[in-house]
């Protein structure tokens, strides 16, 4: 593609302000022309506050209106979908947000319309992008693991409902609560790092324990629950074990709410025939990655200070932009994205059946 790339903005909230309108405009090559959102008054606010030619109350104005090469899609999760698809089918990219969609069956449409369409459809799975992810990744593909057998992740947070009242903690626009918002993040991770092993069974539970009743609001929305509005039909805490094909062993667990140390925490760790990796932050503090092993009958440890770095929104905007120039193969592949939603809806499914879910 020559040009300069046209891109258009779906859903002018929070991370299109803090990340994408900001990553696009760092991208060479690249103008946003175009943003949409049917609150009233944002959409042309933004495009004023960032210099956007057009602004629409919806995104099918939006893509009715033409002139766009590509879109970020960074709407509440249950606009995701069909959002992605109408601009596929539109003749755009996609560059969709996470959870990239709140049903299985609606993932597999994306990838199916994709196909279809043969644009770019890249879900933003942004901490992938991360320098210390990427090192634990690398540790994985060179082998210093041996066979992983066992692996573990959480994001904890004590008190960070986002949102409260709003899309976030409504299940109609959400799909779900804090395992779709941040779980997902680290399901991939742990996923991505482990080189994506099959999963088999998935047996999940779900809790709401400080949502209903209005505690551990986080820094958003704490009017919205004075005013009474107080829609909360979503987890607050949810954990998983999930098994795979090979015989290995995911646990996850993730909070928007719990009693834990102030800063809350999250990790990752993996435990190998050859070595083990981790890497967490606990309390505000981060951890270095971390590699532990055996050389000559003596343990073999090591500590690498590598920075989780800054903008790795930016960093997967330029990856995307990339492949719509076909520099690049897009980083999230379709099925890996596809196997995330899986398991999520597994989880969630066995937390309401109180049974394991299995995966064909
Ligand atoms: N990758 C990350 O780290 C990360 C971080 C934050 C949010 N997100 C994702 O980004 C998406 C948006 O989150 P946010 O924090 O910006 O939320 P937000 O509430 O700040 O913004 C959402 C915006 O979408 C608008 N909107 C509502 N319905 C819409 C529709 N039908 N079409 C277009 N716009 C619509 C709202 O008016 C609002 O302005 C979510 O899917 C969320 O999971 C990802």
């Amino acid at each position: 593609m020559s040009g300069d790339i046209r891109v258009g903005i779906i859903g002018a909230g929070g991370i299109a302000q803090h990340a994408h309108i900001p990553g696009y405009k760092d991208a060479p090559g690249v103008k946003i022309v175009a943003v949409a959102d049917p609150k009233e008054g944002r959409a042309q606010k933004v495009a004023d506050h960032f210099d956007i030619p057009n602004a629409y109350t919806s995104a099918e104005d939006l893509l009715a209106a033409g002139g766009i090469d590509a879109v970020s899609i960074c709407s509440p999760n249950a606009f995701h979908a069909s959002q992605s698809i109408a601009a596929l089918k539109a003749g755009l990219h996609v560059l969709c947000e996470k959870p990239m969609a709140i049903s299985v069956p609606d993932a597999e449409a994306m990838i199916a319309t994709a196909k279809e369409t043969g644009k770019q459809l890249m879900i933003g799975m942004t901490n992938r992008f991360r320098p210390d992810t990427q090192t634990l990744r690398d540790y994985a593909q060179a082998g210093m693991l041996g066979d992983i057998y066992y692996f573990k992740a959480g994001w904890l947070r004590r008190s960070g409902i986002p949102g409260y009242g709003s899309w976030f903690t409504t299940k109609s626009q959400s799909g779900g609560g804090c395992l779709l918002d941040i779980g997902v993040h680290y399901l991939d991770l742990a996923l991505w790092i482990a080189g994506f092993p099959k999963p088999v069974s998935v047996t999940g539970t779900t809790f709401a324990e400080f949502g209903p009743r209005g505690l551990a609001l986080g820094n958003w929305g704490e009017d919205i629950y004075r005013e009474g509005k107080q829609t909360f039909d979503v987890d607050d805490l949810a954990t998983a074990f999930i098994r795979f094909e090979g015989g290995q062993v995911l646990t996850l667990e993730v909070s928007w709410a719990a009693h834990v140390g102030e800063g809350g925490e999250n990790y990752i760790r993996f435990l190998g025939t050859k070595g083990g990796a981790e890497m967490s932050s606990r309390n505000g503090a981060e951890y270095p990655v971390r590699y532990f092993s055996d050389s000559f009958g003596s343990s073999y440890d090591s500590t690498v200070y590598v920075s989780p770095g800054r903008n790795t929104h930016w960093t997967e905007i330029k990856h995307f932009v990339s492949c719509i120039r076909g520099e690049a193969e897009l980083a999230i592949k379709h099925e890996e994205a596809l196997t995330v939603i899986k398991i999520l809806s597994a989880i969630y499914e066995s937390a309401k059946t109180g049974k394991s879910v299995q995966l064909s």
